[in-house]
């Protein structure tokens, strides 16, 4: 049977890489495919949601029904985050956005010289913490990548980053993390509980969170 349980909501996701510009050549990014933010984006649909995906660029098929608008920079992606945060009911922040783009873009293409070559970066806006500071009664989940001490930072982007779920994986099992159809998640919650997952497809990944997240919107309705 089909839980439509987020008819009415408004769900936000951001997911996939982004690109930071150098010179009208060349860009840094990462490794991130969109997979774990597109298999959300999916579910919620199903769900009976309206889904806004603030994409960077990826490779991947628009997931039926969302509204999809793909952006490169951060900066970007925190801008049509924003314009959109007010009419979200929850907040997803799967992106792996860049944490630090160059100083300077060139205007033309970097021509090689002899010896080394320095590249300035400077800070980009952390797009959940930002978003977390104009929380009003959005759900806010957010997403961590660690390679150590998994738990001590999830716990710590709940509370620095105003979420109400962060979830978690360890980016150097098999199975998990930028890529694979898979993950191997734990989710820390707000209340100091965890819910540590086995492996699983990335859409059943995001069928359990989002059913997460629907335990929290009836929540809210009852308060
Ligand atoms: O702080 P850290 O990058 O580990 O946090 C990861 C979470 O924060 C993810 O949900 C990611 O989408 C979000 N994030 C963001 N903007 C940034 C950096 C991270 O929204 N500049």
């Amino acid at each position: 049977t089909e839980s439509r349980d987020l008819s009415g909501k408004t769900v936000l996701i951001t997911a996939g890489p982004t690109r930071e510009k150098i010179d009208p050549v060349r860009f840094l990014t990462n490794h991130s495919t969109g997979k774990m933010g597109y298999a959300i984006a999916g579910e919620a649909v199903r769900m009976g949601a309206k889904v806004i995906l603030v994409s960077g660029p990826v490779s991947l098929a628009p997931p039926k029904g969302a509204e999809v608008i793909k952006v490169e920079s951060a900066e970007e992606m925190y801008q049509t985050a924003l314009a959109h945060f007010a009419e979200a009911d929850v907040l997803i922040g799967t992106a792996a956005v860049a944490d630090y783009r160059p100083k300077y873009i060139f205007d033309e293409k970097m021509k090689k010289k002899e010896g080394d070559q320095a590249l300035e970066l400077e800070r980009t806006k952390d797009i959940l913490f930002e978003l977390g500071q104009r929380k009003e009664a959005q759900v806010i989940v957010g997403f961590a990548a660690e390679t150590n001490d998994v738990e001590k930072h999830a716990m710590g982007k709940l509370t620095r980053k105003n979420a109400d779920m962060i979830v978690a994986n360890d980016v150097k099992q098999a199975g998990a993390g930028f890529g694979a159809d898979t993950n191997i998640v734990t989710i820390y919650k707000k209340d100091g509980s965890k819910d540590e997952l086995p492996l699983m497809a990335k859409t059943e990944v995001a069928r359990r969170l989002l059913s997460e997240v629907v335990l929290l919107l009836k929540k809210d309705e009852s308060k």
